[in-house]
């Protein structure tokens, strides 16, 4: 490029941004030097650090009034404000430059979504010395609507939580304040606007149709989100105007909170989440002794699936154990098993443990504030990592990854296998409860990937013990009359401005259904076949089977009989073991009333399915694990795995050693061996005669399968020592 295209260029840039007549760009520039953006912010909130981070990006000059001073200006449900006013006057005062444009705004509850150089321009061509935020609702004083100038189009009522102005215009605005800290900002700059002397000396307007300033209360509707390149910007539907200053007044702090995980720049398609890189805690370089200590709480207050694995999983966290204490909280007394057998074997190595068992008949939500309390009296706790029984971590890094987060509340987000239910809610019905965001789906479908402020999380997060301490002071977060333990604390954790976060930036697991758990068997987890698919195929399928079909590893020992890993040493383990406990095996004999005709040809000493209910269990089994193998192995041939019988058999030297040769009643028949041969019995096995081949050594675990009919007559090799368990079923009779 030549010298000269560049000037033009920059010329053009200029002239687009619709300067008005005669400024030049370094005019410009220096003019939006003069802005000066001016607001009170007595803590520094999370709300407050999101302003700056905005005000930041786009370099922003931001004078901050009124730190460490006391609150006494009201909230948001009442007037108030009148403090803001009495601190901005006082600086003004200070201030000498008289070309200097202030910009007066909120920042808990405000974001930038542009730059100074578009908030210049639109404020020069509103023509006015003062500009005012504008509303749909007129407040605190409706009476006072009638005295308001009408206005062509947009909104007729003045905002105080954003006004733009020179500086002695404003000077003298707020000269006239001599009101208390607790009066209403918004009425006293209400009545200077409604004075129409006063408004034309002031020479003040109102910014109605949000070309500057958007304020949300009333304006939900009319707001969304519009992404441009590396940027998001939120546009006012009903005035078509891109808003300079994003302000979530009144109740509609929610609304500011899901805007602001897009607006500015926080994600965008094109960055993904910028957020998430900012302002880390890294624990790479630090020694074991140097970690976090962290009271880990685990919440037991229903009967679930998976306890053991829960506590499996709690055990390989990866975390020095010496930097996590305990506390466990357990409702339930069908669980006490579990739990004290981890305790037993584990608990010493963490660096303390508290424990309250069921017999101390304490609520939910007095163990929740127990479990807060062992974190925030020990003035080392540094974090509180809840974590529910229901929540299944799959990343041992979780606890790890949520620290270098360095947030507030940050839980990681999980959903119940292959469905939408997830343990953070984007938004909040205005009862209270749970709302869809916009954005829920693409959340958890990990559609867009990054952390995102949200209005409720439960079951896992990790918690800033300093906000034990601070904000969440109170003794008591989780009673409430009409909430939830968890409703009540996150409503506590929103109404003190902390903000809860979700990320999804890694898969961390996911949550169990606890619905349906039955607790009448000896192992109830056997039967979450239907409720908790992902957790039973991982605690009772083989670990190999998945790989079976693609590294051929179905064996063919006999003609037409294969042989292939189905399931863990926990679940033959489970599976003899609850047949055992049930115990009425048959007596082996040709009579047999549970079966059609009342009459069985080669009788074993076993237990049917249906007899301890798993008919139901066990087909869907065969229908997701077997049949799949089956229509590998017989092309062509599929199936619905049905059977009339299925059932564990067991052989002994001195009840039932062997069974004479037979053809079984079924297409095809899966025999799994259910325990090892050598420590558990000796001999065994299975002969087919045709063709004089035997399977003498059974696997644990390992599934034969071969036809029923015809072909495949067959008999049970003789058990000479210990005791022999086979599950079989005739497949298709
Ligand atoms: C802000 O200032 C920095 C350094 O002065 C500059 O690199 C950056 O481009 C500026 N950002 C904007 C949005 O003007
Ligand atoms: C307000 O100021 C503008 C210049 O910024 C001027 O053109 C306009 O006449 C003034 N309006 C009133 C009512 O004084
Ligand atoms: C699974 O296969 C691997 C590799 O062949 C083997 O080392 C491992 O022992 C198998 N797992 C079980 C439980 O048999």
């Amino acid at each position: 490029m030549q010298l000269w295209q560049v000037l033009s260029a920059v010329f053009l840039a200029c002239a687009l941004a619709l300067l008005p007549l005669g400024v030049d760009c370094d005019e410009q520039q220096l003019r939006e030097d003069k802005i000066v953006v001016v607001t009170v912010a007595t803590k520094e909130t999370d709300g407050f650090k999101r302003f700056m981070r905005s005000a930041k990006h786009f370099n922003y000059t931001v004078k901050v009034l009124g730190r460490g001073q006391k609150w006494k200006g009201g909230d948001y449900l009442s007037p108030g404000g009148g403090q803001k006013v009495r601190i901005l006057k006082a600086a003004l005062e200070e201030m000498k430059d008289e070309d200097k444009i202030i910009l007066f705004i909120d920042s808990y509850d405000v974001i930038f979504a542009s730059s100074p150089k578009e908030l210049l321009k639109k404020f020069l061509q509103a023509q006015h010395k003062v500009v005012f935020s504008s509303e749909t609702l007129i407040w605190p004083d409706r009476h006072l609507e009638d005295k308001h100038p009408h206005v062509r189009e947009g909104n007729r009522f003045l905002g105080s939580g954003g006004f733009i102005g020179y500086l002695p215009n404003i000077k003298r605005m707020v000269a006239e304040w001599t009101g208390e800290d607790d009066d209403s900002d918004q009425l006293f700059f209400t009545k200077i606007y409604i004075n129409p002397e006063k408004r034309k000396s002031i020479n003040m307007t109102l910014d109605s149709k949000c070309r500057l300033f958007q304020n949300l209360h009333g304006a939900l509707d009319e707001v969304v989100l519009k992404f441009e390149d590396r940027h998001v910007r939120a546009r006012n539907l009903l005035y078509d105007t891109l808003p300079v200053i994003i302000h979530g007044n009144g109740p509609t702090k929610l609304q500011l909170n899901y805007l602001g995980n897009y607006i500015p720049n926080t994600w965008t398609f094109e960055t993904g989440c910028t957020l998430c890189q900012e302002d880390l805690r890294p624990l790479g370089n630090l020694k074991e002794s140097e970690y976090p200590l962290v009271v880990i709480g685990v919440f037991i207050q229903q009967p679930t699936p998976f306890v053991t694995v829960f506590f499996e999983r709690l055990l390989k966290l990866q975390y020095p154990k010496n930097r996590l204490k305990l506390f466990i909280f357990n409702k339930e007394p069908h669980h006490e098993r579990e739990v004290s057998s981890f305790l037993q074997e584990h608990g010493s190595l963490y660096l303390d443990v508290k424990f309250i068992g069921p017999e101390e008949e304490m609520d939910g939500a007095t163990a929740r504030n127990l479990g807060f309390d062992m974190c925030r009296k020990q003035k080392d706790c540094d974090y509180f990592f809840n974590l529910d029984i229901e929540v299944v971590l799959k990343n041992e890094n979780t606890l790890k990854i949520l620290i270098e987060q360095n947030l507030p509340i940050v839980a990681p987000l999980l959903t119940r296998s292959g469905r939408l239910w997830s343990n953070f809610w984007g938004a909040i019905s205005a009862e209270g409860y749970y709302a869809r965001s916009e954005d829920y789906v693409e959340l958890v479908q990990g559609r867009r990937v990054g952390i995102w402020n949200v209005p409720y999380v439960t079951s896992v997060y990790l918690m800033k013990a300093g906000l034990l301490r601070s904000e969440l002071s109170d003794d008591d977060l989780f009673h409430s009359h009409s909430l939830d333990a968890d409703m009540a604390f996150c409503e506590r954790v929103r109404n003190k401005g902390v903000f809860m976060y979700v990320s999804n930036m890694d898969t961390f697991g996911r949550i169990l259904s606890t619905e349906n758990y039955q607790t009448s068997h000896l192992h109830n987890d056997l039967w979450q076949i239907f409720e908790n698919p992902e957790d039973w195929q991982e605690r009772y399928i083989h670990e190999n089977y998945t790989h079976i079909m693609k590294d051929k590893l179905i064996e063919t020992p006999c003609p037409d009989v294969y042989w292939f890993p189905i399931f863990s040493d926990i679940a033959c383990n489970h599976l003899v073991e609850e047949m055992e406990h049930f115990g009425k095996w048959s007596g082996g004999a040709n009579v047999d009333t549970r079966i059609q005709g009342g009459y069985e040809n080669v009788p074993t000493i076993d237990i049917h399915m249906n007899q301890v209910n798993y008919d139901k269990e066990w087909h869907q089994f065969l229908l997701e694990y077997i049949a799949p193998v089956t229509e590998k192995m017989y092309p062509g041939y599929y199936t619905k795995a049905h059977f009339d019988l299925a059932f564990v058999v067991r052989y002994k030297p001195d009840e039932q050693p062997f069974l004479r040769p037979h053809h079984d009643a079924s297409t095809f028949t899966i025999n799994i061996a259910l325990n090892q041969r050598g420590p558990d019995y000796q001999g065994g096995g299975c002969r087919f005669l045709r063709y004089d081949c035997s399977v003498e050594a059974p696997r644990k675990g390992w599934a034969l399968m071969h036809p029923g009919r015809l072909t495949h007559y067959h008999e049970g090799l003789p058990t000479t020592a210990g005791v022999r368990y086979i599950a079989v079923s005739f497949v298709d009779p």
